[in-house]
């Protein structure tokens, strides 16, 4: 019986949620990509940068992280005395799967005059095995301050490491792995669309492949998705990510229409990360209350694997986050 099954019948799951959190002083963190039921109850909607900022800065004795599980894993690095719970341990992420420590390991023994710049969507042994991580939001900042005779592996995904090379006109060698989100996104499909919308800009994040960022207006991380959603002049906008993100467009500008781009099959249903859709009310519900499923990481592999964060950290921290709600 899982621990969902064993909810008594009538539970007020906000309500409980609530008191729950106070009684544990715990703290929810909600990356853009949940639902919106969990978006609106979370403490924090941020993005990958802004979540891990959250995670190091909290006071909190507990952090639910409702997210993916290399998110909940940088949690726990930053913040070792805190009680780290995610939802649900299968929230996996096709980044992190393409990367397997043994073979990155080989990677860089096989390159040992490059440094590795890697995408936080990875494992806590992967990061430990890293000089730099970035998220969306961060890479810029962090790449513009490398200099630039240094040699880069940049992993696991290809697509951004490929955008941040064209950009910067500078050459990385790029770890083969995607996202399978944005991955599915239809270049023939978004050419559609934007025929029936053509005053529509087109916002795209980074982890799609050049057939769709080479059409977009704006190219960002999340946050600065959302950003651009906030201040662009028009009326529509045709938004290339995982689609849970509207939900925060359409609660800050009500009177605009955002549209989600088309997968394959002509609609973004495609576009939902499976990972993130695992989190419910249910799950935050029964790990807050039974302080289960955790994250638990060996102490060396979390000292090593901090080291990479803390560059990340100290590295971005002009970066400003435009995360919306601040209760923390
Ligand atoms: P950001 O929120 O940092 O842009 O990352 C997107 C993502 O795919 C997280 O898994
Ligand atoms: Fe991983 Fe893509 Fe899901 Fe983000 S959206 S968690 S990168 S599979």
């Amino acid at each position: 019986m899982t621990a969902e099954t064993r909810l008594p019948t009538g539970t007020d799951l906000l309500a409980e949620i609530d008191r729950l959190r106070k009684e544990r002083n715990a703290v929810i963190l909600a990356h853009y990509y949940q639902k919106p039921e969990i978006q609106d109850l979370a403490d924090f909607v941020g993005d990958s940068l802004q979540l891990s900022q959250m995670a190091a800065e909290t006071d909190a004795d507990v952090i639910c992280f409702s997210g993916v599980k290399f998110m909940a894993e940088t949690a726990k690095i930053l913040s070792p005395d805190k009680i780290v719970v995610l939802p649900d341990m299968d929230a996996g992420c096709s980044l992190e799967d393409s990367c397997p420590p043994e073979k990155f390991k080989a990677f860089r023994e096989a390159h040992p005059d490059h440094i590795a710049l890697t995408y936080i969507n990875c494992s806590t042994e992967v990061k430990a095995l890293s000089d730099i991580i970035v998220t969306s939001s961060s890479a810029e900042t962090i790449l513009a301050q490398i200099p630039p005779e240094q040699k880069i592996i940049f992993g696991p995904d290809r697509h951004l490491g490929g955008y941040l090379s064209r950009k910067f006109n500078r050459d990385m060698l790029l770890w083969p792995g995607v996202c399978i989100v944005h991955e599915a996104f239809s270049e023939t499909e978004l050419l559609k669309l934007k025929a029936q919308h053509p005053d529509a800009p087109i916002a795209a994040h980074p982890e799609c492949p050049p057939s769709i960022v080479d059409h977009a207006d704006y190219v960002g991380s999340t946050s600065g998705i959302l950003q651009f959603a906030k201040t662009f002049p028009g009326q529509t906008l045709i938004v290339a990510t995982e689609p849970h993100i509207i939900h925060q467009m359409e609660k800050a500008l009500p009177e605009k229409t955002f549209i989600g781009a088309p997968g394959a099959d002509g609609n973004c249903s495609c576009n939902v990360c499976p990972y993130m859709a695992l989190n419910t009310l249910e799950k935050i519900y029964t790990c807050l209350r039974d302080l289960e499923p955790r994250i638990e990481i060996e102490e060396g592999l979390r000292i090593q694997a901090k080291k990479s964060l803390d560059a990340m950290l100290t590295m971005a921290s002009g970066t400003v986050g435009q995360g919306d709600l601040g209760k923390v």
